[in-house]
């Protein structure tokens, strides 16, 4: 996995776990573009969601998170820009099927919503799982 380059943003609301999540990444040797935000500060989380977004689908990245107060307005935001499958998670399971089964290209995360540790094992699952293709290729390629 760390063959993964990674586009990771928040906003104030999810700036603490954002922070968390770059030690991880930094500790597993993961490649990694800061979009900010890099203070707690109130800010735009649509703003934040679009530069993520874009680096992915730009193909500079080849995934993206993004941490907000619920992950909503984070998901809501990227799922706008084409190409980008964002999902929600709040448990290991979803965040699993999520890459399998929806071979989502972008992970939000709601920081008021989970445990930080919850957060990073997310992330963890999130990023080592692939996409099983076959079926689910039939099924995400209808959605593009
Ligand atoms: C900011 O207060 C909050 O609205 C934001 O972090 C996020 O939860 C939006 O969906």
């Amino acid at each position: 996995m760390n063959h993964l380059k990674v586009a990771i943003g928040s906003d104030h609301g999810g700036f603490r776990y954002k922070e968390s999540i770059i030690d991880y990444l930094k500790i597993r040797d993961i490649e990694y573009i800061d979009v900010g935000t890099y203070t707690p500060e109130s800010c735009d989380y649509p703003e934040i969601a679009r530069k993520v977004a874009e680096l992915v689908t730009s193909g500079k990245v080849d995934r993206g998170i993004l941490v907000c107060g619920t992950g909503i307005g984070m998901s809501i935001a990227a799922n706008k820009v084409h190409g980008i499958r964002a999902a929600l998670c709040s448990d290991t399971y979803s965040a699993r099927v999520s890459r399998a089964h929806n071979n989502a290209n972008i992970l939000c995360l709601g920081e008021r919503v989970i445990g930080e540790h919850l957060a990073l094992d997310i992330t963890d699952i999130w990023l080592k799982t692939g996409f099983e293709g076959g079926r689910h290729k039939r099924r995400v390629d209808i959605i593009e």
